[in-house]
């Protein structure tokens, strides 16, 4: 079957208008597809990671703005302590690599997540791939690490607490912006696509605020089977959506 249906539909993948400004990946299902050959959960990760590397340059390619990858939710500490090692290993295996790789491209790397349960070396090394493109203006990549929706609300919550008792901030100025300025991804625009794989229907805590308008794109393909031409699908089906916010 052809990829795309029309010549219009393909047409779409270029129209910057039609194109999602932020995008969420939850990379999902990197265990059930080691387990379907016979590998440990682990060996799902490391497909997993290189999968995200083509992804996440090509979300650049496509003139997305923003792209925001679950890696590790603040649930995800409930596994087996050998997974989450292996994860934690690929991390930083990867933030090594990626401060060489990604210098060529033209990524902005942010994390998003609470660090400061992370392995200090981890720490620096993400630090350090922050810093290292941090001049670069083309697209944000922010990769969630230990981050949960409910524990970045409850952060933006406990300083905007902090500034009321400072005498900073009237309570009656507490609103929307105000709430929004204290997130990771203050600044950067509120979700428009998100994209699961995977065949689970569900959000998982994740970018729970920014997700207010999001569209939704939900795929039966496990993570690391996942391509570009998956992606491509994946941005057609949301341009051909129509968004109303509310109006008419
Ligand atoms: C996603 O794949 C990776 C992480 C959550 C770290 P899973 O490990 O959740 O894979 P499944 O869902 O068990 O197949
Ligand atoms: C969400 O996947 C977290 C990441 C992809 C990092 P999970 O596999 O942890 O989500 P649930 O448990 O199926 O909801
Ligand atoms: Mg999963």
């Amino acid at each position: 079957m052809a990829l795309f249906s029309s010549k219009k539909s393909a047409a779409r993948l270029t129209e910057p208008q039609l194109v999602p400004e932020h995008i969420g990946i939850i990379m999902d299902g990197n265990g059930r597809w080691a387990k379907k050959r016979g590998l440990p959960r682990q060996a799902g990760h490391v497909t997993g990671a290189k999968v995200f590397r083509t992804i996440a340059k090509h979300c650049e390619k496509r003139g997305i703005k923003v792209a925001t990858f679950y890696t590790f939710s603040t649930e995800n500490w409930k596994r087996p302590q050998e997974e989450v090692d292996a994860i934690m290993n690929l991390l930083r295996e990867y933030l090594k690599e990626s401060l060489a790789d990604f210098k060529k491209e033209n990524i902005r790397t942010r994390f998003i997540g609470d660090r400061s349960m992370l392995a200090p070396d981890i720490q620096e090394l993400m630090a350090e791939a922050e810093e290292a493109t941090a001049q670069k203006d083309g697209m944000i990549l922010n990769i969630a690490i230990n981050y949960g929706g409910q524990a970045e609300i409850a952060t933006a919550v406990r300083a905007i607490a902090q500034d009321v008792k400072d005498g900073a901030l009237d309570p009656d100025a507490i609103d929307e912006t105000c709430i929004e300025q204290r997130l990771y991804t203050a600044g950067q625009p509120p979700v428009d696509l998100i994209l699961r794989p995977s065949g689970e229907y569900r959000l998982s805590n994740f970018l729970i605020w920014q997700c207010a308008y999001a569209e939704y794109v939900f795929d039966e393909i496990l993570w690391p089977d996942f391509t570009t031409a998956d992606l491509d699908r994946a941005l057609d089906v949301y341009a051909g959506r129509h968004r109303r916010f509310g109006g008419v």
